[in-house]
């Protein structure tokens, strides 16, 4: 390659960027949802099985790739073999969906933050999001006009997220400083805060009591697996690009573990926050715990509020609080979504850099547009299961696959090693050979299977469809980008 690959300026730099790609939107609100909802505690077990058959191995798998191909997805693919360029397209592009709607949530959080100022949503939290916050339409098929409120979060979203990159991943490197100590320290301030309100233990005990029942369930474990690769970030070919930035001498397998406990870690330390304001809420509406959780989104938007509302003192400081908490969890995963998708392009054609950076800002942003709309949180929601039950499972398979059979786990194992701070062992070739495949397998299969049979949620059929094609249509741009061939070659 003729000129100099982009670095971080320290290993610390590197570790925090992954740590911040790993944590965001999706360890605050997501996993005390998703424990809740399948059997509480002992949602715990599973979650760490699947940490430790799942999540470490594959993210030791990408930083690999990524620090020994020295490229982005698609081009650190096609050097395992000319034909599995495109399993680095379908990661970009399952990202790619992702960045559409990821700063829309953002843009929630923007708008709620300055609601906090007032407490501006009222006694019913939950009317106040539907109704005069979205302003919901009646369903998918209706997108009834752009929410400008929304449209101008999307908007500053994009803009921070421009300017970040634009300068390269030097600024990255000191920007995640920020944006990863700083959720941490709220998230310290908000468990004290909801620790010491009446009630908390209640809360807090329904998120730690397990029961034992749900762990035979299978779906829990899909669930499980599931929240550990959206949380990690794995499967959207974001640890590849970031690794592909480190310099030759530095370690891969103490970095992955560093990052994914930090993740786990933070999940379960939000936990702790989370149910403790529900337990405080459970006991103001003097209602079970049970009772006063909605669905995900809600626990954030509506269940959230509700408690602010009710808090004693400098209600709207707490409120404001958890809202940037929010955001700056959000905005370094939102550039991790952005850099691998932009570097997908540099690395394969040697676009300029900025240049493919702005195309990807004004198109991701336009396409975020459809999520502004009145019915866009319907689209959201459809896009998001699809993109990550099925897109980034189905990246996992393949990526495992690839390298466990082609290019040789034990290959790549004894790379690892050569320049690893502590020696994985051949359990981490099982892993990749047999677990991952196996246990992704199935669960894509048990999903698809219950998805033709039952739909997905409420929607009517054709929406879901459309989820389906689009993902479709997505695939196979993934061979025809393969088939065009690099600048060098032409
Ligand atoms: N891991 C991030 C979260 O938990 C989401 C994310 C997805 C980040 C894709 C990067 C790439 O919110």
């Amino acid at each position: 390659m003729a000129e100099q690959r982009e670095r971080w300026t320290s290993r610390t730099s590197f570790v925090m960027a992954s740590i911040g790609a790993a944590i965001g939107l999706g360890n605050v609100w997501r996993f005390p949802y998703i424990a809740y909802t399948n059997g509480g505690g002992a949602f715990l077990v599973p979650f760490f099985v699947a940490l430790l058959t799942a999540g470490i191995p594959l993210m030791i798998l990408e930083y690999a790739m990524g620090r020994k191909m020295q490229a982005g997805a698609p081009t650190a693919f096609a050097k395992i073999g000319k034909n599995f360029e495109w399993i680095g397209w379908v990661a970009l592009f399952a990202v790619m969906l992702i960045f559409c709607y990821y700063p829309v949530i953002m843009s929630w959080c923007w708008n709620y933050m300055l609601y906090s100022i007032k407490l501006g949503w009222g006694a019913e939290a939950k009317d106040f999001f539907y109704d005069n916050f979205l302003q919901l339409t009646d369903g998918p098929g209706n997108l009834g006009g752009i929410r400008w409120p929304i449209l101008i979060g999307l908007a500053i979203s994009w803009l921070a997220i421009f300017l970040i990159l634009y300068k390269g991943v030097r600024i990255v490197g000191k920007v995640v400083m920020y944006t990863v100590t700083i959720p941490w320290i709220i998230l310290v301030i908000m468990l004290i805060r909801g620790l010491t309100l009446p009630g908390a233990l209640e809360g807090v005990n329904y998120y730690l009591t397990p029961d034992f029942k749900a762990i035979l369930r299978p779906g829990v474990w899909l669930a499980a697996y599931g929240q550990v690769f959206f949380s990690l970030s794995l499967g959207m070919g974001t640890l590849i690009v970031y690794s592909s930035y480190l310099s030759p001498k530095s370690d891969i397998a103490n970095n992955a573990v560093i990052t994914s406990l930090g993740d786990a870690g933070t999940s379960f330390f939000a936990g702790f926050a989370v149910f403790s304001v529900v337990g405080y809420l459970a006991q103001a509406m003097n209602v079970g715990v049970p009772k006063v959780t909605t669905s995900g989104v809600g626990l954030a938007f509506i269940t959230y509020p509700t408690a602010i509302k009710l808090l004693p003192f400098w209600a709207p400081l707490f409120g404001f609080l958890f809202f940037l908490l929010l955001l700056t969890l959000g905005i370094d995963s939102f550039f991790s979504q952005v850099e691998p998708f932009v570097a997908g392009f540099t690395d394969k054609w040697k676009f300029k850099k900025e240049t493919v950076l702005i195309v990807v800002t004004v198109v991701g942003f336009l396409m975020g547009v459809a999520f502004t709309t009145r019915g866009g949180f319907y689209w959201l929601d459809i896009i998001d299961y699809y993109t990550c039950s099925f897109g980034l499972t189905l990246v996992a398979i393949l990526e495992s696959i690839a390298i466990g059979y082609f290019y040789k786990a034990s290959r790549l194992r004894e790379y690892i090693n050569e320049v690893s701070e502590f020696r994985i062992g051949k359990w981490w070739d099982i892993a990749i050979m047999v677990i991952l495949p196996l246990v992704l397998g199935v669960s894509f299969i048990l999903e698809l299977v219950r998805l033709i049979k039952e739909g997905y949620g409420d929607y009517p059929s054709w929406a879901s469809l459309l989820g389906a094609i689009v993902l479709g249509v997505l695939i196979i741009l993934s061979f025809v980008l393969m088939r065009i061939r690099a600048r060098e070659e032409a």
